[in-house]
């Protein structure tokens, strides 16, 4: 299929493009500046959320698509909604075999009170609303988190995964490869529209082991350190401050009380029985070993 990839410059897009290519599917990036798509035989199309028109010219001649929204917990939320509404709508319009919404996140049936999560689900609905044939894929947490540079820099510099769980959490990491193959598999299976799938990898693992276990990979000791969230979210807001349009204070509050939720809530949103997901979607889930050893974790 010709598959027009949203969000492509970011990176589950580029792990989205690179299995769509490998699953012998023909991806089209969605790009504002297409010199950013260095992928062998991918070619790119200009959009703009801010442009209806130019989201409706980028579906011209595409069979389905993956959408992938930038983050709805540094910038408004309302924008980003309204854009997947018009893609939603002229999916519909063009009569698109399928689309396939990550929302980045854990997404509950109803609304949780949490901006970020809310926005989400708004976006799954509004897809929902179009009539066009979508499946909404909700990843609970990327293992590639650990390659950024704010988890990164502990883990090679300090011998510590300093990370804001619990040491008792139960977290279904999966990698963005894996999200992507999810994706892929639902492309040609129509009979699932409208059916949503929190998805995460294929065993819980809790902070020390994950620390004792990377460690083992990596060759080195690695203990576990469990971050303050206070502390987390100060620094994920002075991650992002160049990026964000919502006021600090505001931004630091909302990302507290959703890592809280993650922490400490009585639905466990970290945890996923992948059984009934791999079910529909058959895809093989990449163990926590053997995707350490494919990473490249040089300084
Ligand atoms: N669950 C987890 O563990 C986890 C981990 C990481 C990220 N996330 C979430 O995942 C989401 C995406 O993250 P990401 O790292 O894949 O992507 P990202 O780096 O946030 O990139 C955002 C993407 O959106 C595009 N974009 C932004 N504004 C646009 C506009 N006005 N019109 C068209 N395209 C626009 C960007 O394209 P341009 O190149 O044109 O700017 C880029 O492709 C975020 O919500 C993030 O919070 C979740």
């Amino acid at each position: 299929m010709k598959v027009l990839v949203f969000g492509a410059t970011g990176d589950q897009g580029q792990a989205q493009l690179r299995r769509l290519v490998a699953a012998g599917h023909t991806p089209v990036a969605v790009a504002r500046d297409p010199a950013k798509i260095a992928i062998a035989g991918v070619v790119s199309v200009v959009a703009d959320y801010r442009d209806p028109d130019s989201l409706v010219r980028a579906l011209d001649g595409i069979d389905a698509l993956f959408i992938t929204m930038p983050s709805t917990s540094f910038q408004a939320a309302e924008p980003l909604i309204r854009a997947v509404e018009a893609i939603g709508m002229a999916a519909q319009r063009q009569g698109l075999r399928m689309t396939v919404f990550n929302s980045s996140m854990i997404i509950k049936e109803g609304k949780r009170g949490f901006a970020a999560h809310d926005a989400r689900w708004e976006m799954r609905e509004r897809l929902r609303d179009s009539g066009t044939p979508i499946v909404s894929i909700q990843p609970v947490i990327y293992l590639d988190n650990l390659l950024r540079a704010w988890a990164r820099k502990h883990i090679l510099e300090e011998g510590r995964l300093f990370y804001p769980h619990h040491p008792e959490l139960d977290v279904c990491w999966i990698c963005q490869d894996d999200v992507s193959d999810l994706m892929i598999a639902a492309l040609d299976r129509p009979h699932l529209s409208g059916r949503a799938y929190n998805v995460g990898g294929a065993e819980a693992i809790r902070g020390p082991d994950l620390a004792r276990r990377l460690g083992a990979v990596l060759g080195r000791s690695l203990r576990f350190d469990p971050r303050p969230i206070p502390d987390f979210c100060a620094a994920m807001a002075g991650v992002f401050k160049d990026v964000t349009t919502l006021d600090h204070d505001r931004l630091t509050s909302e990302l507290r009380r959703i890592y809280e939720w993650y922490n400490f809530g009585e639905e466990k949103p970290f945890y996923v029985d992948m059984a009934p997901v791999l079910a529909d979607l058959p895809v093989t889930l990449t163990g926590l070993e053997d995707w350490a050893a494919r990473q490249d974790w040089r300084p």
